[in-house]
C-alpha cells in the first residue's frame, strides 16, 4: 500500500529509483507537439524533484507542480540553483521561483481554482504511483479539479501485477479509457517493451514491461 508515509519514508531514506537522470524523452518529443501559446501553464501532479519540471519551464512555460514531500520540492529549487520565494497557505506550502510553483501538499487538498490556467497535464509517474485502491479516487479528483479545456500527456506502465507488487503499478490502457474517455479523446501515441532498461526489475522476475504514451484531448 503506496501511502504518503511510504513517499516520506522514501524520501526520506533516498530510495527514488522513480527519478530520472535527464529530461523524460517522450516529454521532450511530445510537449512540442501541442503547440501550446507561450506562457501557458503546464501541471505536473505528484512532481517529485524531476527535471521536467525546470526544461518545461525553461521553454516558456509556467509550471505549477504537486508534491508531497518536502525533501523533494526543496532538492528540486537546490538542485536547480533556484531561490524560491516560500509561502505557507491554509493546505500547502509554496515554493515560488522562475515561472515555478511547486506546492508541497497532498494532491487531493488541490481545488479546481488552483488549476484554473492548466493547459496541459504532464502525468508521468503520478497515475502509476497510486494504488488500485486509490486510482478511482485519483481520476475522480483530476476530473474535479481540471478546468474543462485542459489537455493531457499521460505516460503509463503496464505489466502482469502478479509478477511484481509495485509501485510502481501497473495501469492499462482499458482502466485508462474507462475513466478518461467521458471527457476526451484518447490517443494512444506509442507503446513500447522497456524491461531492458529495467534489470532491477527483471531480476525480481518481471518478464515483459510496457511503456505507454496517450495524448489525451478535451471532447469539443
Ligand atoms: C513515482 S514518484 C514520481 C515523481 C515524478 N513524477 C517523477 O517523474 O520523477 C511519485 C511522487 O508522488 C509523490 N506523492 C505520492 N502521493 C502523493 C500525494 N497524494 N500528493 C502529492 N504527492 C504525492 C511522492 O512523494 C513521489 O515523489
Amino acid at each position: 500500500m503506496a501511502d504518503l508515509q511510504h513517499w516520506l519514508d522514501r524520501w526520506q531514506q533516498d530510495r527514488i529509483g522513480f527519478h530520472e537522470a535527464d529530461i523524460n524523452r517522450h516529454l521532450r518529443r511530445r510537449l512540442p507537439e501541442y503547440g501550446l501559446s507561450p506562457g501557458a501553464t503546464v501541471f505536473l501532479p505528484l512532481c517529485g524533484k524531476a527535471h521536467d519540471i525546470g526544461w518545461i519551464a525553461r521553454q516558456g512555460y509556467r509550471v505549477v507542480g504537486i508534491e508531497i514531500s518536502r525533501i523533494a520540492v526543496e532538492a528540486f529549487f537546490a538542485e536547480q540553483g533556484l531561490d524560491a520565494e516560500v509561502v505557507e497557505s491554509e493546505r500547502f506550502r509554496c515554493y515560488r521561483a522562475a515561472g515555478i510553483t511547486l506546492l508541497q501538499g497532498d494532491f487531493f487538498d488541490l481545488r479546481a481554482d488552483d488549476l484554473a490556467d492548466c493547459a496541459l497535464v504532464y502525468d508521468r509517474a503520478a497515475l502509476i504511483a497510486m494504488t488500485r485502491a486509490q486510482r478511482p479516487d485519483y481520476f475522480a479528483h483530476m476530473l474535479t479539479i481540471l478546468p474543462a479545456d485542459a489537455r493531457m500527456l499521460l505516460i503509463t506502465l503496464e505489466y502482469d501485477q502478479a509478477e511484481m507488487t509495485g509501485p510502481p503499478y501497473a495501469v492499462w490502457e482499458e482502466e485508462v479509457r474507462d475513466n478518461y474517455a467521458g471527457r476526451y479523446d484518447i490517443d494512444l501515441l506509442e507503446r513500447g517493451d522497456i524491461i531492458d532498461e529495467r534489470e532491477r526489475w527483471r531480476k525480481v522476475g518481471l518478464t515483459a514491461l510496457g511503456e505507454v504514451v496517450f495524448r489525451l484531448e478535451p471532447r469539443a
